[in-house]
């Protein structure tokens, strides 16, 4: 299975243009497949990060794909600037919507992934009807309480992961929250393929070698 990596702005001090030009740039060389952007509304979480226009920005100086997790309220309301934009994955949480069906339909007919994102708290058999409409290409799993980096990992995510892998043919599932060196093996024999992290990769020394290690051997 081919395996990707999403490295998240998260840890950086994004509202400084030049340090985050910078990262984006680094993350590139170095390997990474998507730049994963944690929008906060204040509201889902009591933290607030950025909006679309920050997206926009990254956007503009980087070839990578744009991965975005809408960690807001009523995502209905935000979906639709980040369709303009053409983000490359966009993704909200299945806790923060009462029709998750009409909004992962909206962003498909757009031609961009559509993904659902659930907290650790939220059981796998959750999504399961979803995901067998065929409606989910990305399963986002949450491996910490969703709000800030640098958090541990959940025991018991990898074992969540396994489950949504049993009916998830042909749909990506990212693990999002305290992923590292020493999870990323289980996480991926589990049946994840795309892994996100910001502190694992922005505090590594070497940030090539921590990328191909987060992907694996393709298998
Ligand atoms: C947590 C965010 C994650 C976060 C991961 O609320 O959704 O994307 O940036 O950070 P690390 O890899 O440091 O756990
Ligand atoms: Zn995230």
């Amino acid at each position: 299975m081919f395996q990707r990596v999403s490295a998240s702005i998260l840890c950086l001090d994004y509202n400084n243009r030049e340090v985050l030009k910078q990262a984006v740039s680094d993350v590139e060389k170095a390997g990474a497949n998507f730049i994963h952007f944690d929008v906060m509304d204040g509201k889902f979480v009591s933290q607030k990060t950025f909006d679309h226009q920050l997206v926009n920005f990254v956007k503009d100086n980087t070839n990578l794909l744009l991965d975005v997790h809408l960690m807001v309220e009523n995502p209905e309301a935000v979906i639709d600037d980040y369709i303009k934009l053409e983000a490359d994955i966009i993704t909200f949480h299945y806790e923060a919507t009462k029709d998750p069906a009409s909004l992962l339909k909206k962003i498909k007919d757009k031609n961009i992934l559509a993904g659902i994102a659930i907290s650790p708290k939220t059981p796998a058999y959750k999504i399961r009807e979803l995901v067998k409409s065929g409606l989910v290409d990305v399963v986002l799993v949450m491996s910490v309480e969703p709000g800030n980096y640098g958090q541990s990992f959940i025991p018991g995510s990898a074992e969540k992961v396994a489950e949504i892998r049993e009916f998830s043919r042909g749909v990506y599932i990212e693990v999002d929250g305290g992923v590292n060196l020493k999870n990323a093996k289980l996480l991926r024999r589990m049946g994840s393929n795309i892994l996100v992290s910001a502190s694992t990769i922005f505090n590594a020394r070497n940030m090539k070698k921590t990328i191909k290690d987060l992907k694996g051997k393709p298998f």
